[in-house]
């Protein structure tokens, strides 16, 4: 009678310890990575780029060196306005790396006024690459030859990327409180990063402005005789598949490795680039800027915009480049005569905006 208690006990004891020992086990044989929730991955070449950034993978037409082009990818949208973007601070560049890899889609600050019914009655758009802390370089355009803004077939905005600098935001925000003409990237706002600011530009024409007539890409240092481009826009067709622009032709990449424009073979392979319009100013079809904005992100990523835009993806779309010799894009004496008979003038200093405004008033003085 005594017996069965003490053994129904131990028998207890050992089922306890038992189960013990088998939860034990049990959680030492989980590994802790499955017990987070699995995040599964958001782009599915995100793999291919790991391999790639080993130099381990050779895009058919990239490393083999045909041309540009990237085998195609997924998740190419005109619209994907979030699309989510993994950016590694090691993608070497000198490896051929896809535009799309670098380039995240949408704006932070979007200013769609700008263009109203997306750009139905603008004849011109000018989209203006600046930098967050040039603020007193917008504020002279919008003085001078910005302020044709005004017009309702005139648009002007400023495009810019973003920087971690709260001072400066804060001042931007003023800014855009009083002007809303600021359109802002998701990109960091770097020399390096110009070729981000153009898809970016192009990617909201595609969005916010496609029936515009016509796109200026220019810089806030530069001076723009607008009645002349309105001018020439009059005598130029929207439908035509054509950039115009002061055309530089058979420049060759540099294949010098300490220069700060080194282009590797993975890049760009081809002994010279194709002819493109140079950067300071050069003028689009806006209905351009869709095919523009898919074929880019299509490209290996060149941090040269001009070359890359308007020479490589243009060259792809067989989009021709035209020259016209009124765009100047570079520093001339700044005499009535010059700023009256050309269309676009490079370098120029926020004061300087406002002499030379007075300038092309100066009519008088110009005896040609
Ligand atoms: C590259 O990939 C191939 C095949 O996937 C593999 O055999 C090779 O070891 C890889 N090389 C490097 C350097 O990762
Ligand atoms: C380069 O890639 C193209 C397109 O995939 C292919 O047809 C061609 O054979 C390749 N050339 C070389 C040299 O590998
Ligand atoms: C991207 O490039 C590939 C390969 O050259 C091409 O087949 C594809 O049509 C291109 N996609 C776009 C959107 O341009
Ligand atoms: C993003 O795009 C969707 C449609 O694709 C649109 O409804 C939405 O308003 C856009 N958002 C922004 C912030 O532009
Ligand atoms: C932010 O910008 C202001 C104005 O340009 C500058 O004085 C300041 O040093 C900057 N702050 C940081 C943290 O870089
Ligand atoms: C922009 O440029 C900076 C510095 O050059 C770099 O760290 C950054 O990754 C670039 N790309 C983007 C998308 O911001
Ligand atoms: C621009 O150029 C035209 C043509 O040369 C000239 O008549 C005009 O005064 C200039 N000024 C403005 C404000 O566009």
């Amino acid at each position: 009678m005594g017996v069965p208690w003490p053994f129904q006990v131990r028998c207890l004891h050992l089922a306890f310890a038992f189960t013990v020992v088998i939860l034990v086990f049990f959680f030492f044989s989980l590994n802790p990575s499955t017990l987070k929730p699995t995040i599964p991955p958001t782009r599915s070449f995100l793999t291919a780029e790991t391999r790639m950034l080993q130099g381990n993978i050779s895009f058919s037409g990239v490393h083999n060196g045909t041309s540009s082009e990237v085998p195609p990818l997924p998740q190419i949208s005109a619209h994907s306005n979030h699309t989510t973007n993994s950016h590694s601070p090691t993608l070497d560049l000198t490896q051929g790396v896809p535009a799309q890899f670098i380039y995240e889609a949408g704006h932070i600050d979007v200013s769609a006024d700008v263009c109203p019914d997306l750009g139905k009655n603008v004849k011109l758009l000018i989209a203006i690459t600046s930098a967050p802390s040039h603020d007193s370089a917008r504020e002279a355009i919008r003085k001078t030859w910005g302020s044709f803004a005004r017009r309702k077939d005139v648009a002007i905005a400023f495009m810019l990327g973003s920087i971690s600098n709260e001072t400066i935001n804060k001042k931007l925000e003023e800014e855009q409180n009083l002007y809303g003409d600021i359109i802002r990237g998701k990109f960091i706002d770097t020399y390096d990063n110009l070729t981000l600011k153009t898809i970016s530009i192009l990617e909201w024409v595609d969005n916010y402005c496609p029936k515009a007539g016509f796109v200026l890409k220019t810089d806030d240092d530069m001076f723009i005789n607008e009645s002349r481009l309105l001018a020439f826009i009059a005598k130029h067709n929207p439908e035509q598949k054509t950039i115009y622009g002061r055309l530089a032709k058979k420049w060759k990449p540099i294949r010098n490795k300490k220069s700060k424009y080194y282009i590797s073979p993975q890049q760009y392979k081809p002994p010279v680039f194709p002819d493109f319009t140079t950067g300071p100013a050069y003028l689009l079809p806006a209905n351009l800027a869709k095919p523009l904005y898919l074929s880019a992100l299509n490209h290996t990523y060149l941090k040269l915009e001009d070359v890359f835009l308007t020479g490589i993806v243009a060259n792809g779309l067989k989009i021709k480049r035209v020259h016209a010799p009124e765009f100047l894009n570079k520093r001339v004496p700044l005499t009535p005569c010059n700023v009256q008979k050309d269309i676009s003038i490079h370098m120029i200093k926020s004061a300087e905006q406002f002499d030379l405004w007075k300038k092309l008033h100066d009519i008088a003085k110009c005896k040609k």
